[in-house]
């Protein structure tokens, strides 16, 4: 092997030199398994017809200059999205064209752009209703006391559903800003369950449901933060009165449990499963759960007043603290959520 095919092994990106007779001289293992290549000498038009990218190639070749292009590959298993940059050698052996994969950054962007749509839909739905609202009071309600105190309420319910949207959404952000900073404070977690629990018992007593832990046995410290596991918790219990509450004699309990060697972490960890008896979640929907603003009943969530970003919040606090959430669920008998800390 010559030191230029060194050269182009060692680039990040699969890259290809073509010549000024539009074939592929040389190329890179990456770009051999990237385009199957058998030798060299092949057209570049055999082995892609992307109009744009053969252009800014004969550009480049003409006028010895740098072009910058896109390319998407599509193949069975689906599309990748590619950065060409095209930069010319020389007049005689032509142009180097590297391929860079985009795909992730790409996917970021579509991400970004998929949350301030969300954002704003889930902002325009309450703001159009007090908008609404404020147009009767000021038009056929004006003197209508009665109207008044029923349309104030209704205005009162979607400034709180707002209220509520933003503080969930700085939460978010808040966790996203120390996501890589893994808690270093030993806390207990009996704590933080017997915190959170006290957050809930009102409700879960107005609602009727049950609420039992055998949190009450002293557990292994575990490293992490402990208002940031009490909102898991919250969230989790919460979760749990106002979805899983279908039974007749509705239930929510909390198991601590110790695992000796934790298959995916790999070392020992605790497990502390809140579970209920409710409706529980349909399988192809259980993988969505922690995606923000997802809910499996959307008229129900909305109902209780839920933004659909808790999940997301939860799976982002135990990311922080190198844990995860497991979830089961059998339509019909309950579900349990699963927050595995390492120990
Ligand atoms: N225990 C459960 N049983 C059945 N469905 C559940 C349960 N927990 C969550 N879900 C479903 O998952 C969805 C997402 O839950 P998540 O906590 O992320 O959002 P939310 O409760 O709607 O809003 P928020 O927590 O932000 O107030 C819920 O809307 C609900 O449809
Ligand atoms: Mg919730």
């Amino acid at each position: 092997m010559t030191e230029f095919n060194h050269i182009l092994n060692a680039l990040p990106w699969p890259s290809l030199l073509v010549g000024p007779d539009l074939r592929v001289g040389k190329f890179n293992s990456a770009a051999q398994s990237m385009f199957e290549l058998a030798g060299s000498k092949t057209l570049l038009v055999n082995i892609m017809r992307h109009p744009n990218v053969l252009q800014a190639v004969d550009v480049s070749l003409n006028a010895q200059i740098e072009q910058k292009t896109r390319y998407v590959q599509r193949k069975i298993e689906g599309e990748t999205v590619f950065k060409v940059h095209i930069s010319p050698v020389d007049p005689i052996a032509g142009v180097m064209v590297c391929f860079e994969n985009i795909q992730a950054a790409e996917l970021l962007n579509q991400q970004r752009r998929d949350f301030v749509a969300n954002v704003s839909h889930e902002l325009r739905s309450p703001l159009t209703v007090m908008i609404g609202v404020l147009e009767t009071l000021q038009g056929p309600a004006k003197a209508d006391p009665l109207a008044h105190e029923t349309f104030l309420g209704i205005m009162a319910t979607e400034a709180d559903r707002m209220q509520i949207l933003i503080k969930d959404l700085l939460a978010l952000s808040q966790v996203e800003d120390v996501q890589r900073q893994r808690p270093q404070t030993e806390i207990c977690i009996t704590a933080v369950i017997k915190q959170a629990c006290g957050h809930v018992e009102q409700a879960m007593q107005v609602a009727g449901v049950q609420l039992t832990s055998n949190a009450g046995v002293a557990q292994p410290p575990v490293l992490g933060d402990h208002t940031q596991l009490v909102q898991v918790f919250v969230n989790l219990l919460e979760n749990a009165m106002v979805y899983g509450a279908g039974s007749q004699r509705p239930r929510v309990w909390i198991d601590v449990e110790i695992v000796e060697f934790d298959l995916e972490l790999h070392i020992p960890a605790l497990r502390i499963c809140v579970s209920d008896k409710g409706p529980g979640i349909p399988a192809h929907l259980v993988p969505r759960l922690t995606e923000r603003f997802f809910r499996v009943d959307e008229h129900r969530s909305l109902n209780a007043g839920g933004t659909g970003l808790g999940l997301a919040i939860v799976k982002h606090i135990l990311q922080r603290h190198h844990g995860r959430l497991d979830v089961s669920s059998v339509e019909g008998s309950g579900t349990t959520f699963a927050v595995v800390l390492p120990l």
